[in-house]
C-alpha cells in the first residue's frame, strides 16, 4: 500500500492526532524487512525485520504507548541465558513477543513454561507459524503465545524470568511492574535496551552493562550475585559478570556460573 493511502486509511480510522503520531513513528530508515538472520535460516523461520505498529491493526488502549517490533539478536539472548540459574524451575515470559524469536530461543531450554505476550494479532500469527515449524527443537514442555496486552496478562505462578526488549513506554511498564513486585515468588526481570532504570530503583541489580540490566524485583527465595561478583543476598545462586560472549546452542550451553 502506498504511503499516501496508508495515511488516508489511518486518518479515517484513527483521526488526525493519532495519524500524526503514527507518521512520526514511521519515519525510520531501518523500518523495512531485511535479509533473514542466521537464526531464521537455521530453523526456517521468519522473525527478522522491523515492523512499525502503525502498519498493524491493534485494538488496545496501550497501542500508542507501544514500540515497534524488532527482534532481539540471538547473541544477546544467549549471553544473558549464560548468566542465569538453570532454567528447570523457572517460567519464562517475553513481554511483547512479536514474531516470537525470544520465545523460541527460550523454548530451546527446559524452562517449566515459556510464554510470549503480544498485542498485535498479525505478529502473533507470524509467531504461531514460527512455533509450528520450530516444535521439533522445543525443550520446554509448555510453550504458549498469548495475544493480549501485557497490562492484562496474568503471570504464571512460581519462579519467573521476564524478558523485556523495551516493548512499551514507561506508563505501561509501570503498570506491569506494579503487578510483578507483588509476586511472592522469585522474579527476575531482564531489560534489553534498558531505559527506565528509575522504576527499578528499589530492586536489586543483578547485572548491568550498557544495553542490559537484570533486576530481582520480587520474591525472597533466591539471591543472586551482582555484576561485579558481589553477593546481593546470603543464599547465592550466582549470576556473575559476563566474561565475553559465546553462542549457546540448545544442547551445549555453557553457563558461566550457576546455582
Ligand atoms: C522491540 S519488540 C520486542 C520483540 C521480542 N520481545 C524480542 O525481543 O525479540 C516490541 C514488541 O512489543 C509489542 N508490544 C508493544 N506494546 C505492547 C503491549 N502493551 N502489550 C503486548 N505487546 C506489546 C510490539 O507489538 C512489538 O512486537
Amino acid at each position: 500500500m502506498s504511503i499516501v493511502r496508508k495515511i488516508g486509511r489511518s486518518f479515517r480510522r484513527d483521526g488526525l492526532w493519532r495519524t500524526l503520531i503514527l507518521c512520526t513513528r514511521n519515519i525510520h530508515p531501518a523500518k523495512r524487512d531485511v535479509a533473514p538472520s542466521d537464526f531464521d535460516i537455521r530453523f526456517g523461520l521468519h522473525t527478522e525485520g522491523r515492523v512499525e505498529l502503525g502498519d498493524l491493526k491493534i485494538d488496545s488502549p496501550s497501542y500508542l504507548r507501544g514500540n515497534a517490533y524488532a527482534p532481539t539478536p540471538p547473541s544477546v539472548f544467549d549471553r544473558m541465558m549464560m548468566l542465569l540459574p538453570a532454567p528447570e524451575k523457572y517460567s519464562f515470559v517475553d513481554l511483547g513477543s512479536g514474531k516470537g524469536r525470544v520465545v523460541l530461543m527460550a523454548a530451546l531450554r527446559p524452562f517449566k513454561a515459556v510464554v510470549g505476550v503480544e498485542f498485535s494479532s498479525e505478529l502473533s500469527a507470524v509467531a504461531e507459524t514460527n512455533l509450528v515449524k520450530f516444535r521439533p527443537h522445543v525443550r520446554s514442555s509448555d510453550v504458549r503465545l498469548v495475544c493480549n496486552d501485557a497490562v492484562l496478562f496474568n503471570f504464571p505462578p512460581g519462579p519467573l524470568i521476564v524478558w523485556f526488549y523495551h516493548s512499551f513506554a514507561k506508563e505501561v511498564l509501570a503498570r506491569v511492574f506494579e503487578r510483578l513486585i507483588q509476586r511472592q515468588h522469585e522474579t527476575i526481570f531482564i531489560y534489553y535496551n534498558a531505559h527506565y532504570h528509575e522504576l527499578f530503583s528499589e530492586c536489586d541489580v543483578l547485572y548491568s552493562d550498557k544495553d542490559i540490566c537484570i533486576w530481582k524485583i520480587a520474591g525472597t527465595q533466591s539471591h543472586l550475585s551482582s555484576s561485579n561478583g558481589t553477593e546481593v543476598g546470603d543464599k547465592v545462586p550466582a549470576i556473575t559478570r559476563l566474561a565475553g560472549g559465546g553462542a549457546a546452542t540448545e544442547k551445549h550451553e555453557t553457563r558461566k556460573e550457576i546455582l
